[in-house]
């Protein structure tokens, strides 16, 4: 089913990934769409903070794929997280299959920005997180599901 919330600021989309990582284990996919500045490196700071995993969370631009390993976690088995950022991929399957995301996917929760459809077939189900936002306003919207 799908769920929608409406997010006046930059911490209540970090909130909103805290919340979604209390649902994510290893072998789950996030793919994460939106436009440029929508909040995707904010909300996949949330799931980092609720899975608990090392490194500081940023926008990848120059490494598609960075590893943070698994730290403490409140509420669940410790695990590693790998964030993709799929723009510069362009939708080159050769340089997505380079990254061997789906080994990744064995005992990590794999988080891709800019993955819509691109990365689904990686995994049997995903959780879809679509960012909106109005011109001019910090608020963005986001509307979820998982896609089996
Ligand atoms: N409600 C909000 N939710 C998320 N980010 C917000 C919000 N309001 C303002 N911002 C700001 O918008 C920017 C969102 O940037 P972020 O890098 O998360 O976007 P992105 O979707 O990952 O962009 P890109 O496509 O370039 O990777 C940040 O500067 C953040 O502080
Ligand atoms: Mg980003």
């Amino acid at each position: 089913m799908e769920q929608r919330r409406v997010l006046p600021t930059v911490e209540d989309t970090e909130a909103l990934g805290r919340e979604l990582a209390a649902e994510l284990g290893a072998g789950d996919l996030v793919v994460l769409d939106g436009p440029l500045g929508a909040g995707k490196t904010a909300l996949t700071r949330g799931i980092a903070a609720g899975l608990g995993v090392r490194g500081r969370v940023s926008s990848p631009t120059f490494i598609i794929a960075r590893q943070h390993r698994a730290g403490e976690r409140a509420d669940g088995p410790a695990v590693p997280l790998v964030h993709v950022d799929a723009y510069r991929l362009g939708g080159d399957l050769d340089e997505l299959d380079a990254l061997d995301l789906d080994t990744d996917l064995h005992d990590a929760v794999v988080v891709v920005e800019w993955g819509l459809g691109v990365v689904e077939h990686l995994a049997d189900r995903h959780l879809r997180v679509r960012l909106s936002r109005e011109p001019e306003s910090d608020t963005r919207t986001a509307v979820w599901e998982w896609i089996e």
